[in-house]
């Protein structure tokens, strides 16, 4: 049975009715439109469909839309500021850090929520904070060096 959800979709409060089930990659993608949150393995192994609940990190391929009730999600969508890109945004194009850029998002948004809580991290950390993201391109090398790049200007941004 459907039922009203509410919550706050990149900072601003929407509601959709949904079974409780549904799962939230679906209700952003089809319902919300935002499509840079991506489907790739659909059970909790590769990280693409990674957006931000309440500021940690989750898997939307496997969260029921019913679990985010009252809650604040952010997708890649929600990270620009107006018309200026977030810093991670900008050191993942400036390190050249994808090449067919499917994973990006989902690493972008894991890496933002590792960097809130690890705001000056060694290499080691970072490695160990982005290594439940996959990337079929290979791209971890530059992948690593964005964030790290990212953390130097993300002080204080979030
Ligand atoms: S699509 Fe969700 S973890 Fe792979
Ligand atoms: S850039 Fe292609 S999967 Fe990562």
């Amino acid at each position: 049975m459907k039922k009203r959800i509410t919550f706050n979709l990149n900072g601003k409060p929407v509601a959709i009715d949904a079974e409780g089930e549904r799962k939230l990659i679906w209700v952003l993608r089809v319902d919300f439109g935002l499509t840079g949150t991506k489907y790739g393995c659909g059970e909790s192994f590769c990280g693409a469909c990674t957006v931000i609940v309440n500021g940690y990190a989750e898997r939307s391929c496997q969260l029921n839309i019913q679990n985010v009730q009252d809650k604040d999600v952010i997708t890649i969508e929600g990270l620009l500021n107006g018309d200026k890109l977030h810093p991670l945004q900008k050191a993942f194009m400036d390190n050249d850090a994808l090449q067919c850029g499917y994973c990006t998002p989902g690493m972008i948004l894991n890496a933002f929520s590792f960097l809130n809580k690890h705001p000056d991290p060694s290499i080691q950390e970072i490695k160990t904070g982005m290594e439940n993201n996959l990337c079929r391109c290979g791209a971890h090398k530059r992948i690593i060096e964005a964030v790290q790049s990212a953390s130097k200007e993300m002080k204080g941004v979030h």
